[in-house]
């Protein structure tokens, strides 16, 4: 009697621990990932292209579970962004339900681009998108070209069609992405609903195969470049199939000279360390939004960091406007906690406030801000940027540098 009491109390807890193990693996999003065979084969060529001693992989563990492992995290995902977009009303985002704009649905997801240079409040920007729920952050698919700017060719075509193709969750045929990613974490990091799994296993953010398949589960896709200028994004604008909003972000180049000079990677470069060439940028950037706006009235906007970091708030509901974006209590979240600088605390490295768009006006050399201002007149009448007459002028708090622009052909 004792004995068969304790079998079925064996076979109670046998049981009731397979349930567990069931219900941990259904509903846990951090489900341990094994690479799968076909994912090794992909980092495999991936890793050929990188040194040529394939032979010296480690055999692939694991061969046969590992394919179930990946789906199973696919199908995770998949169901939290279902969860996390439960209440959001898609009316807003001009469909009727989630699957209109799912990839795997042959739905069309939403798309924004933005379009910047370095030190220009991208990393805000694309923070504010990235706290929607169901977005995938591209962040910037041109880091392998180093510390250029692409105007035209040699590099202008491959930078268009690997933005195209990310933008369609296409990640075939990127070695020279993968490669980099492989030595610089920072390229995939910011791609947080990404990152959560390759963090603990590196691997999947170097498989395109994967990267593809988990791509295309997300409803909301956003993209920040900070190495291409607008007149070259008429090719996407005039694609369809992508049906991408662009936001050009511009900055005043004093605040921006001032802040590239706390970067390493920017003196070597004359494309970021010579202001002549920042404002010719911004010339550019003004003439090919000029002709665009009127021609793109629904996809392309534009905005000035300044008035972003003076009023923040207003300024992301304008913006997730235009991007067919409701407001979710993630994205007031974001903004309440990251805007709302009293005095002093500023603790995080993409908390803006009033004061920080206008730090130049203490910290720079009035000679350099001279000679700045010399170089970039044309530039900053056309943005709408006032001119400091001297030293005291710059340092004092009455004078506003900024003043009202339109953008005319
Ligand atoms: C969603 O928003 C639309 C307007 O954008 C509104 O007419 C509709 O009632 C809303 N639906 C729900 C369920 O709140
Ligand atoms: C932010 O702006 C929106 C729209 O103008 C407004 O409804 C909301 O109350 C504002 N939030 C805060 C915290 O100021
Ligand atoms: C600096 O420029 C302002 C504005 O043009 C002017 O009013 C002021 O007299 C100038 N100060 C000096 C010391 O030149």
């Amino acid at each position: 009697m004792l004995r068969r009491v304790n079998f079925y109390s064996i076979c109670f807890a046998f049981a009731l621990s397979v349930l567990l193990i069931l219900a941990g693996s259904r509903y846990t999003d951090n489900t341990v990932y094994r690479p799968s065979s076909e994912s090794r084969r992909n980092i495999k060529n991936f890793l050929k292209i990188e040194d040529g001693e394939d032979h010296l992989l480690p055999m692939p563990t694991n061969q046969y579970d590992g394919l179930a492992d990946t789906e199973r995290l696919l199908e995770n995902t998949r169901n939290k962004i279902k969860t996390d977009l439960m209440n959001y009303n898609f009316t807003y985002s001009g469909v009727q339900k989630i699957e209109d704009l799912l990839m795997e649905h042959n739905g069309q997801p939403l798309r924004s681009l933005i379009i910047s240079t370095w030190r220009s409040g991208t990393t805000f920007l694309g923070e504010v998108l990235n706290a929607m729920p169901g977005n995938f952050y591209h962040y910037e698919p041109l880091l392998n070209y180093e510390i250029i700017q692409i105007r035209g060719p040699p590099h202008a075509a491959k930078a268009l069609s690997t933005i195209k193709n990310m933008l369609k969750c296409n990640y075939d045929d990127m070695e020279d992405y993968f490669k980099f990613g492989k030595g610089h974490v920072f390229q995939f990091s910011h791609n947080t609903r990404l990152w959560g799994h390759c963090k603990h296993k590196r691997e999947l953010c170097l498989d395109s195969e994967f990267t593809g398949k988990f791509c295309k589960l997300f409803p909301f896709q956003s993209m920040k470049v900070v190495r291409l200028r607008l007149r070259l994004i008429e090719e996407i604008l005039e694609d369809k199939e992508l049906n991408v909003k662009v936001i050009l972000l511009i900055r005043d180049p004093r605040g921006v000279m001032q802040s590239r000079q706390h970067r390493d990677f920017c003196q070597p470069a004359p494309d970021c360390w010579r202001p002549e060439l920042l404002c010719a940028d911004m010339i550019s950037d003004y003439v090919a939004a000029a002709r665009l706006l009127p021609k793109y009235p629904d996809r392309l906007t534009v905005l000035r960091y300044e008035e972003l970091a003076l009023n923040p708030n207003i300024t992301s509901y304008k913006l997730l406007k235009f991007l067919g974006l409701s407001v979710t209590p993630s994205i007031e979240e974001f903004l309440h906690s990251h805007t709302n600088v009293e005095s002093g605390g500023v603790s995080s490295t993409f908390r803006v406030s009033r004061d920080v768009p206008f730090k130049w006006k203490n910290v720079l050399d009035y000679n350099y801000v001279e000679e700045i201002q010399m170089l970039c007149k044309e530039a900053m009448d056309l943005w709408g940027y006032e001119l400091a007459q001297n030293a005291s002028q710059m340092a004092s708090k009455e004078f506003n540098p900024l003043k009202s622009y339109v953008i005319t052909q």
